[in-house]
């Protein structure tokens, strides 16, 4: 292996003024540690070292299996972190990056352009470095008169003339990694912080008249470090336009981007049109040609092609192809609708399928049901699935018509072609084809043919 990547996140977030350790804070619905750590990954096989101290067990838990945490107690500066993951490094990798679990937004291409200018032009490393005129409190690159890299001066110790200096350290290095290991135990302690700066290494290789490269950033956005929540709602904003650019770049209408909110993992199929005020959440995956929104909440679903949903919440539901939703109604887990299933609104589904082309078109409850294709579930209709102990399943099977206001006292089953009259209490099942109503329904005859396509729908 040749490159390993060591993500800094021991410290301890104060600004953020929260018990939750602030890389576990939730960036576009993910854990912001997840951002780094996938960097990382792309970036090389070996796992990504992880240098944690407050809040460390939580957040090693939340990085998993297969990132190498080292935990740094006391926190005594981003030095002293990455003198930790010597023992763990040393002889494994050629190159070593050091990124911020604080800096989401650092994407892999530029840590590639890190790594080919250290390729190029071997030294003892290479840092990435912003223009800004606000500098966020970040470190002030000093250049000699030949613009080589001789120092990097942190803000608070920074004289006036150097604190006019525009050029920024991000905080992102790619090191040769035999001399970071030979180094990095070297670094003076700091005053008044007390701490060893990782930034003091740029001062070292001057002083053994090594040349340091730097890689200025295109884009500032990426090197966005998180210390509050106002910090993190900028974060936000970002990664939600990044991630609404590509989708409309792919091919997706987005009426209005502000109003749009996707999660990254969601996916979305070409010549669908979201509708504004939308959200998209988890691992969502949505066809082609469907409307989304206004107004919708859509976590964890799956969405076939030419589906519509318009101001309802949605969440773990399968929508098959041609169904659509809304307003106003909610599917919740396991709810499905088949081919052309519809549902109007006020309905909510749990555990429930609606057929091929069955429709529930007003004020609807369908929990632990299997409807038929081509059933009619009239208003108001409810499954009673639940006796106060225990839930039980509803069947209505093909072409059934159930009535308006029918409570459906589970378990029950309505046969094929059946009729339930409106207001009926049905405790028992119903037959093929035979009308039932009264309470509780008891049956009245039998169901005339082409009788099924009358009534409320
Ligand atoms: C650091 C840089 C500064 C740069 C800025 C960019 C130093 C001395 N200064 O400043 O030049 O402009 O980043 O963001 O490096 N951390 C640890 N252990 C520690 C201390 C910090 O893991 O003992 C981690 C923090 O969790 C954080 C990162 O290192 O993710 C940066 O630490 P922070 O204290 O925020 O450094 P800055 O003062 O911002
Ligand atoms: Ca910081």
């Amino acid at each position: 292996m040749d490159i390993a990547v060591v993500i800094l996140a021991a410290g301890e977030g104060t600004r953020m003024k929260s018990d939750l350790p602030k890389v576990l804070h939730p960036l576009g619905g993910r854990p912001m540690l997840e951002y780094s750590l996938e960097t990382a990954r792309a970036m090389t096989e070996a796992p990504p070292v992880l240098i944690v101290g407050h809040g460390a067990e939580s957040v090693t838990e939340a990085a998993g299996d297969d990132v190498v945490s080292i935990t740094q107690s006391p926190p005594l500066g981003t030095g002293h972190a990455v003198l930790q993951a010597r023992d763990f490094l040393k002889n494994r990798a050629e190159l070593v990056l050091v990124c911020y679990a604080d800096m989401p937004l650092l994407t892999g291409e530029t840590l590639d352009r890190l790594v080919e200018r250290q390729r190029e032009r071997p030294g003892p490393m290479t840092l990435l470095t912003l223009m800004r005129d606000e500098s966020r409190g970040f470190g002030r690159i000093i250049r000699d008169e030949d613009g080589s890299v001789v120092e990097i001066v942190e803000e608070a110790v920074a004289t006036p003339e150097e604190l006019a200096v525009r050029e920024l350290n991000a905080g992102v290095y790619c090191f040769e990694a035999g001399w970071l290991w030979d180094h990095v135990g070297e670094i003076p302690l700091s005053l008044p912080k007390e701490e060893y700066y990782l930034t003091d290494l740029v001062e070292m290789a001057a002083a053994e008249g090594r040349e340091v490269q730097a890689v200025v950033t295109e884009n500032e956005d990426e090197t966005l470090g998180i210390n509050t929540r106002v910090h993190l709602a900028e974060a936000e904003g970002v990664l939600r336009g990044r991630i609404n650019e590509e989708w409309m770049n792919a091919g997706v209408t987005l009426i209005d981007p502000a109003t749009t909110y996707i999660h990254p993992g969601v996916t979305i199929g070409r010549d669908t049109v979201i509708q504004p005020g939308t959200h998209l959440l988890g691992a969502t995956t949505i066809g082609r040609r469907c409307t989304i929104g206004p107004n919708a909440m859509i976590e964890d679903c799956t969405i076939a092609d030419e589906c519509a949903v318009v101001a309802s919440v949605l969440e773990h539901a399968v929508l098959e192809r041609g169904s659509d939703v809304g307003p106003f109604s909610h599917l919740r887990r396991g709810a499905r609708l088949c081919e052309d299933a519809h549902v109007g609104n006020f309905g909510e589904l749990k555990n429930a399928t609606l057929g091929p082309g069955a429709k529930m078109g007003h004020f609807s409850y369908l929990g632990d049901a299997q409807v038929g294709a081509e059933a009619n579930v009239g208003a108001g209709t409810v499954t009673c699935n639940y006796d106060g102990q225990r839930k039980h399943v509803t069947a209505i099977e093909e072409g059934a018509f159930i009535g308006s206001d029918t409570m459906l006292v589970a378990p029950v089953r309505v046969g094929r072609r059946a009729r339930t009259g409106a207001g009926a209490v049905v405790t028992h099942d119903v037959p093929d084809g035979a009308l039932v109503y009264g309470v509780p329904a008891r049956v009245q005859g039998e169901v005339e043919e082409d009788d099924d396509d009358q009534g409320q729908t």
